[in-house]
């Protein structure tokens, strides 16, 4: 990243939803969260939870325990079952912004309450990096932030409101990010508040 210009390949594409478009997403993400319950994820080693809440869709879904740590595996770590399917309309942004030819593999559903937040880290517990991490924001804004490919990189901050995409591709699909907080009560989307973050992937190739 030079000086403070965003990292190369990184896209930030606000409002790419329109409110319809949130509103039924949230409808599948209630039934994605229906046949794979949201679990508290833990770091692995310490076993500490971690504050956001997790579950996923598609064919494998990323996971973190204290025993096994960050992996990816095909199964609920709870109910052992399969995940469930990657909604139609997600497959669709994917096609539409990744540019790459194979469809995801991976959705992880992230849940942040008013007091949840992800610490800055990288995505990289895939095998391939060459397609982009596909982000989709729904509910209250959070503050993200942004850095380069170094842990102490400078970094950026700005606002993701519901309905936002964020693309990391390019240099920027291993740059350091994470959510700061949230700002509680800033959408109407989720009834009870706080923030829906999708975030689609390719695992193998
Ligand atoms: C993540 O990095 O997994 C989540 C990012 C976000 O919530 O916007
Ligand atoms: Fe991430």
């Amino acid at each position: 990243m030079a000086g403070h210009d965003l990292p190369e390949g990184f896209r930030y594409l606000p409002a790419y939803l329109d409110r319809p478009a949130q509103e039924a997403l949230v409808e599948d993400v209630r039934a994605v969260v229906a046949a794979a319950p949201l679990y508290v994820p833990q770091m692995p080693k310490t076993g500490k939870p971690m504050s956001v809440r997790m579950t996923n869709c598609g064919s494998l879904g990323w996971v973190t325990d204290r025993e096994g740590g960050y992996r990816y595996q095909e199964r609920h770590p709870a109910t052992g079952r399969p995940w469930p399917a990657i909604p139609a309309v997600l497959l669709q942004i994917w096609k539409d912004v990744s540019g790459y030819p194979a469809p995801p593999q991976a959705c992880l559903v992230n849940f942040y309450d008013g007091d949840a937040r992800m610490g800055l880290h990288q995505d990289r517990d895939e095998r391939t990096f060459a397609a982009p991490v596909v982000s989709v924001s729904l509910g209250d804004q959070c503050l993200f932030r942004i850095g380069g490919t170094a842990r102490g990189a400078p970094t950026r901050s700005f606002r993701l409101s519901s309905g936002d995409l964020v693309v990391l591709g390019g240099e920027s699909r291993l740059s350091f990010h994470g959510v700061d907080r949230i700002f509680p009560g800033t959408s109407t989307l989720l009834r009870n508040g706080g923030r829906i973050n999708l975030t689609l992937r390719r695992v193998d190739s």
